[in-house]
Parts: C-alpha cells; sequence; structure tokens
C-alpha cells in the first residue's frame, strides 16, 4: 500500500526520511521553508542515490523515479493529503510545537503526525494537536539510508492504532521499528550520550588520547566509530542539547556534561559539519 507521505524539514534528517520512503514506492511532499534549503536537500538525495548506481544496486531509470516520486514545496498546505507526515526540523521545542500546531490544521482528521525528535517530548508535541492519539516519534538513525532502526516513541496519548500503523510504514520502508515509552533520550540516545560523554572526560582527563580511545571502542568493541569520531558526526553541539535534557530533566548529575565538550562548542568546533570537532575535517 503506498501513501502520501509528508516530510517537514529537508536537512540531513529529513532528505534521509523522504529518500527511503520515496524508494519504498510511497509519493513524498518535502516542505522547508526557503527553496535553497529543499535544493540542498534534494542534492543530498541525488548523490546518496548515485552511490548505489555507481555500485549497480540501483538503475539510472530507478533513480530518477525515486526522484521523481519527491515534491518539494515551502507551503506546509501541500501536506494536506499526506496519511503520515514525519517533522524533521531543528530540535526547539516551541518551534516543532508550532509545526505540530500548524499540521494539525493542515491536515486530515487521520494523518498520524510524528516527530524524528532526538530528545523532545512526544507528549508535548501531541498536546499542542487535537489528536495526542495520532502523535507519535520516529527517531531515524544518521546515515537514514543506511541505519537500520526506527526507534519509535509512544507519548502517553499514543494509541495501539498509531503505534502499529508506524510500525508497518516502517517495515515497508525496510527498517525495523522498536518501541518505547517517552521519557528523556528515549533509549537510544540515553544509552548513546553517556557513553560518548565518558568518552570525552577521558580525554579531558588525560587518560589516552582521542586516537587510542576511539582505536579501543572500535576494535575492542566492535563498534563501527570510536566515540569521539561519531560524537564528531553527530554534531557536538547535538551531543551536548542532548546531554543537557538527561541532565535537567532527569535531574542525575551522571548525565553531567562534559566541561570540554562544552568549550568546543563555545568555540564553533561543533564537528564534522563545522571542519573541527575532536578531529579535523
Ligand atoms: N547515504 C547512503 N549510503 C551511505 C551513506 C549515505 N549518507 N553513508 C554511508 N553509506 C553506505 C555506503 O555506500 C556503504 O555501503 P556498502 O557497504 O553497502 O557499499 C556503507 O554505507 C558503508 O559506508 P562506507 O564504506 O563509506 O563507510 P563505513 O564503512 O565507515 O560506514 C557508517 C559508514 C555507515 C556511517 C558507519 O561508520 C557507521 O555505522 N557509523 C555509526 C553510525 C551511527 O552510530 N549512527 C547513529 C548516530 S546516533 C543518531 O543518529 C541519533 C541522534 O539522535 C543523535
Amino acid at each position: 500500500m503506498s501513501e502520501i507521505i509528508g516530510v517537514v524539514g529537508a536537512g540531513t534528517m529529513g532528505n534521509g526520511i523522504a529518500q527511503v520512503a520515496a524508494r519504498a514506492g510511497h509519493e513524498v511532499v518535502l516542505r522547508d521553508v526557503k527553496d535553497e534549503f529543499l535544493e540542498r536537500g534534494m542534492s543530498a538525495i541525488d548523490r546518496s542515490l548515485q552511490r548505489d548506481v555507481d555500485k549497480e544496486r540501483l538503475k539510472e531509470e530507478e533513480k530518477r523515479a525515486v526522484v521523481g516520486r519527491i515534491r518539494t514545496t515551502t507551503e506546509l498546505s501541500d501536506l494536506a493529503r499526506a496519511a503520515f507526515v514525519i517533522e524533521a526540523i531543528t530540535e526547539s521545542l516551541e518551534a516543532k510545537r508550532e509545526v505540530f500546531r500548524a499540521l494539525d490544521e493542515a491536515c486530515g482528521p487521520e494523518a498520524i503526525l510524528a516527530s524524528n525528535t532526538s530528545s523532545i517530548s512526544i507528549t508535548k508535541l501531541g498536546a499542542a494537536t487535537r489528536r495526542p492519539d495520532k502523535v507519535i516519534g520516529m527517531h531515524f538513525m544518521n546515515p537514514v539510508p543506511v541505519m537500520k532502526l526506527v526507534e519509535v516513541i509512544r507519548g502517553i496519548a499514543t494509541s495501539d492504532e498509531t503505534w502499529a500503523r508506524t510500525r508497518e510504514l516502517t517495515g515497508r520502508m525496510g527498517k525495523t521499528a522498536l518501541e518505547c515509552n517517552d521519557s528523556p533520550g528515549f533509549v537510544s540516545n540515553r544509552v548513546l550520550m553517556p557513553m560518548i560523554n565518558e568518552a570525552v572526560f577521558a580525554l579531558y582527563e588525560g587518560v589516552a588520547t582521542r586516537e587510542s580511545i576511539d582505536g579501543i571502542m572500535r576494535l575492542g568493541m566492535n563498534h563501527p566509530m570510536g566515540p569521539l569520531t561519531l560524537a564528531d558526526f553527530i554534531g557536538l553541539d547535538v551531543c551536548l542539547a542532548i546531554l543537557n535534557v538527561l541532565h535537567t530533566e532527569l535531574g542525575d548529575p551522571k548525565y553531567r556534561p562534559c566541561p570540554l565538550l562544552k568549550k568546543y562548542v563555545d568555540a564553533g568546533w561543533l564537528g564534522r559539519k563545522s571542519g573541527r570537532g575532536f578531529y579535523e575535517y
């Protein structure tokens, strides 16, 4: 069954989600506030699909068909016919609340409104709408086309039917949905971020070099990337923001962000995207 999928936000996560939805055969409406953001998102999709064309896993005409199923727009009202809308804008509660309020107005009554948030409460986003039973978290992992998981988060009011429809959509996108309840950092970031933070503390305290810390976790634990490399990949500002959510919301000092992480963010050393983080790019 192919449905219209709306995606709000054409950044790294949003364009990845649009790509996998279109590749699964869905019509996709990708919305962002500026044409230049949409153009950037579409060229990222083109580059990502081209990898598969180059590896002869996708035919050139299939790539064109996938791209052809994605329509871009700056108007939220163009999402009116979507069965599912997945929001992937910046991690700000206020901005997301505003989008959820507007989507609630713009979309049909049966539409499910999902958020790709990494740490904002789904219950709070549901409360911004008149359909909290149809609001759910779909937390995709970066890079979206590669990673198999979608962490599906149920807010306090999310219905069983919404969870079932979300799990089904996730499966059609070739991913596995694993369910968790709404709680700060959900499961993924509650477990991942303290590990990254501890690696930063190890660097800060001079326990080992960045290469040693990363190598120990890569070779010793079979992690594809060491924790400092992974932090650079995720963005140090994003890591700090998630740790702050864990620290504030759970109130446990064990989540205290390492001062070195704060200092790097203050310096604008945000990882890969800024050209410098724990490593230079
Ligand atoms: N689009 C499409 N395909 C991509 C891609 C992209 N952006 N990036 C990598 N790939 C594909 C490559 O084509 C390659 O495919 P193949 O093996 O089938 O030929 C495969 O992924 C491996 O890529 P590379 O050989 O270039 O590089 P690596 O082997 O180093 O893998 C990686 C790259 C997949 C990113 C791997 O290092 C990895 O899994 N790292 C950990 C990623 C991770 O933990 N992500 C979760 C972050 S946390 C998160 O997102 C949640 C948030 O809330 C913080």
